[in-house]
């Protein structure tokens, strides 16, 4: 399963890559913005800083929902680095857009997934990754993790290549969970990555091994 970083700060990014176990990174308008980052050619100089931290796929979305404006703005974007992936969000034009993208050989992301229906449309579409968002579906009582089985499954029923990136995803239990379940790829926070090595035991064992061998040091 790949680890792809859900921010749009870049010492987040630079300490998750350090780490060496991240793959990509996913931003969107609303994490731009908590960065503070505005204006046309500071956030593509700001996409532009985290291709040169990162060598795997990030995540860039339109701000258009109008086919046209996402056809321009998607070219642009794509245009930037061969590793940005073009977000556009699952509407009418979005779906359009996709499959326009994807038979120019664009990589898309089809974001704002919430049922196996959008699901199944963005792969028809030719999407490369799909993001159904499991915390927000939690949020409103509807278990998020239950929609990436089902995609999961209807994609793996007609071999569609789109990858189930698994957005959303807001603490250690949910991307354990995706790994069972198969997801491709979980997106998240670093501090959700981070909690991954946290273990009472291990912590405990690791200090007596220290201490032991202090004994034999004495
Ligand atoms: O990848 C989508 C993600 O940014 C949404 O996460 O926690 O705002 O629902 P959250």
């Amino acid at each position: 399963m790949k680890f792809f970083i859900d921010t749009a700060n870049l010492q987040e990014i630079q300490e998750a890559h350090d780490l060496g176990v991240l793959d990509g990174v996913t931003t969107n308008p609303s994490l731009m913005a908590k960065e503070g980052i505005f204006g046309h050619d500071n956030v593509m100089a700001h996409y532009k800083q985290i291709c040169e931290i990162v060598d795997g796929d990030i995540s860039a979305e339109v701000i258009a929902t109008d086919f046209d404006g996402m056809v321009r703005e998607g070219e642009i974007l794509a245009d930037l680095h061969p590793n940005i992936v073009v977000k556009v969000p699952m509407i009418r034009d979005g779906v359009k857009a996709i499959r326009y993208f994807s038979e120019k050989g664009i990589k898309t992301n089809c974001t704002l997934v919430f049922s196996a229906g959008q699901a199944l449309l963005a792969a028809k579409a030719g999407a490369t990754y799909v993001s159904p968002f499991v915390g927000r579906l939690d949020d409103v009582s509807t278990d998020g993790l239950q929609l990436i089985e089902q995609i999961v499954q209807i994609y793996g029923n007609y071999g569609y290549q789109t990858q189930v990136l698994a957005a959303s995803v807001r603490h250690v239990m949910h991307l354990v969970q995706c790994a069972e379940i198969g997801a491709d790829v979980v997106t998240c926070p670093l501090n959700v990555i981070t909690s991954l090595l946290n273990h009472p035991l291990t912590d405990i064992g690791l200090q007596k091994f220290l201490a032991d061998h202090a004994k034999g040091n004495k």
